[in-house]
């Protein structure tokens, strides 16, 4: 017998099928069940795919009972203390560190990107000011479709890569562009002169009014650093949510600006992207160390939806390694730019608190990354409602890479089953005839 392979038994039949057992250079070997259906007559069960395997990938590798984070087989720890982030964006896409060459041309090309269509920028009129930042970008970037679309031949890898190359140039540009229309100042245009992420402070933050004021007064190089660093840790995370829903929409062969859009629509909900924004806002919630334990009472109880936001994670059941440099981060960066705040000193009583529970111990419940990415950003003065579009930045070189890896191999349709659960088949009753 093949010892690669897995039996699946029907005992009410006694119909057996044997599956291959595939194996990939690291994690759980996956079970082939393609056949099942035709040769056993029936198919598999597993809502939220926790044990489902969607595709092969070779980007991202992530061991959640250790704790490890590899982007293309390079530990997240290493990136973070060595790499940048357009250095990890070419990473991710390209399966290689870049040289020197490599790395300038590909700089060079993201910036010749930042720019949008004057046309594009008009999109943002139909917002109300209030708007969520995250319904523009959703809006915004899937509008980008329109003006990416007839001369874009998905056939041509060449095209593919353009167009993901426009995807991380633009976000920035984008992402600020939400920020001043919700402030109603003017919008800023991309600066190639600038790094990444400097050009995406310069276009949060500067004013037309502030001109003659030095560059450091609103670039200041430890936000720089610490956005950098930021970017780099949310850059991909294998199959998520957003990822997944990026590639179901791709293997219809839709447009990539409207995959993107619909990834950043996954990313917006509090289980995911958003729980940066809901840690804070449940931070200020319990406001004072003292109703700690009350809202500790409130997250154990199953007739309370209150969870604890940016704990437990579908993966990670040890820590979140992101989490583990975030939060060393967020001590520097809190020292180096002399910046108090209460919400953090909260956040690290709360999680204290926490781990010392036997509810949160018994489910390995850790603070994930989003436990500590959102006080970051407030101490580099970006407002809540823009944290989760700061992960859509981010997200896009990971979102992207999938979207290339995927198109560069014949691929089906994404098209999961069901287990139906309605009414059996019945006949059309005429209105009269209803009670
Ligand atoms: N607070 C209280 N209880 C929790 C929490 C929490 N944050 N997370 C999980 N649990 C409990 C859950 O009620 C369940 O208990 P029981 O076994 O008694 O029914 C058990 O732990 C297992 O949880 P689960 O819901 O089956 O876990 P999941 O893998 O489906 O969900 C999660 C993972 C991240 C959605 C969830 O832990 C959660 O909602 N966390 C808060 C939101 C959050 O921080 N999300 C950011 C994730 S990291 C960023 C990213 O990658 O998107």
């Amino acid at each position: 017998m093949n010892r690669d392979t897995v039996t699946l038994r029907d005992n009410s039949t006694d119909r057996e099928v044997e599956c291959a057992l595939l194996k990939g250079s690291m994690g759980y070997p996956v079970i082939d069940i393609g056949q099942l259906n035709r040769d056993l007559g029936c198919l598999t069960y597993d809502p939220g795919f926790v044990s489902t395997a969607s595709c092969q990938s070779a980007i991202t590798y992530i061991d959640g009972d250790e704790g490890v984070l590899l982007y293309r087989g390079y530990p997240i720890e290493q990136l973070a203390q060595h790499s940048t982030f357009l250095e990890v964006a070419y990473l991710l896409m390209n399966g290689e560190l870049p040289n020197a060459q490599q790395l300038d041309r590909f700089t060079d090309e993201i910036n010749h990107h930042t720019m949008l269509h004057e046309a594009l920028r008009k999109f943002f009129d139909g917002f109300h000011y209030d708007a969520h930042p995250m319904a523009m970008m959703v809006g915004v970037v899937g509008s980008l479709s329109a003006f990416y679309h007839s001369e874009l031949n998905m056939e041509d890898p060449e095209h593919r890569r353009i167009s993901a190359m426009r995807m991380v140039a633009k976000m920035p540009t984008i992402a600020a562009a939400c920020y001043r229309h919700s402030v109603g100042w003017p919008f800023v245009y991309p600066r190639n002169d600038l790094g990444y992420c400097e050009n995406f402070l310069n276009m949060m933050f500067s004013l037309p009014s502030q001109q003659f004021i030095e560059r450091e007064h609103y670039i200041d190089p430890v936000a720089v650093k610490a956005l950098d660093l930021l970017f780099i840790l949310h850059a991909d995370h294998e199959q998520n949510a957003s990822t997944s829903t990026v590639r179901l929409a791709s293997s219809t062969g839709a447009n990539p600006y409207a995959c993107i859009a619909a990834g950043i629509a996954a990313l917006w909900g509090p289980a995911h992207g958003g729980a940066n924004e809901a840690v804070l806002n449940m931070l200020a919630q319990i406001g004072t160390p003292k109703r700690i334990p009350e809202f500790i009472a409130r997250a154990k109880d199953k007739n309370d939806p209150f969870r604890l936001m940016g704990f437990g994670h579908r993966v990670y059941k040890n820590f979140d390694p992101r989490a583990k440099i975030i939060r060393e981060m967020c001590h520097e960066v809190l020292n180096k730019i002399s910046y108090s705040d209460p919400l953090f000193d909260l956040a690290l009583a709360l999680e204290e608190y926490a781990l010392k529970d036997e509810y949160f111990i018994e489910r390995k419940l850790y603070p994930n990354v989003d436990f500590y990415s959102g006080i970051i950003y407030k101490a580099l003065k970006i407002p809540v409602d823009m944290f989760t579009v700061m992960f859509v930045i981010a997200r896009t070189a990971g979102w992207v890479s999938h979207w290339l890896e995927m198109m560069d191999e014949p691929s089906r349709i994404g098209r999961p089953r069901q287990l139906y659960t309605g009414p059996t088949r019945r006949d059309y009753l005429a209105y009269s005839k209803r009670l």
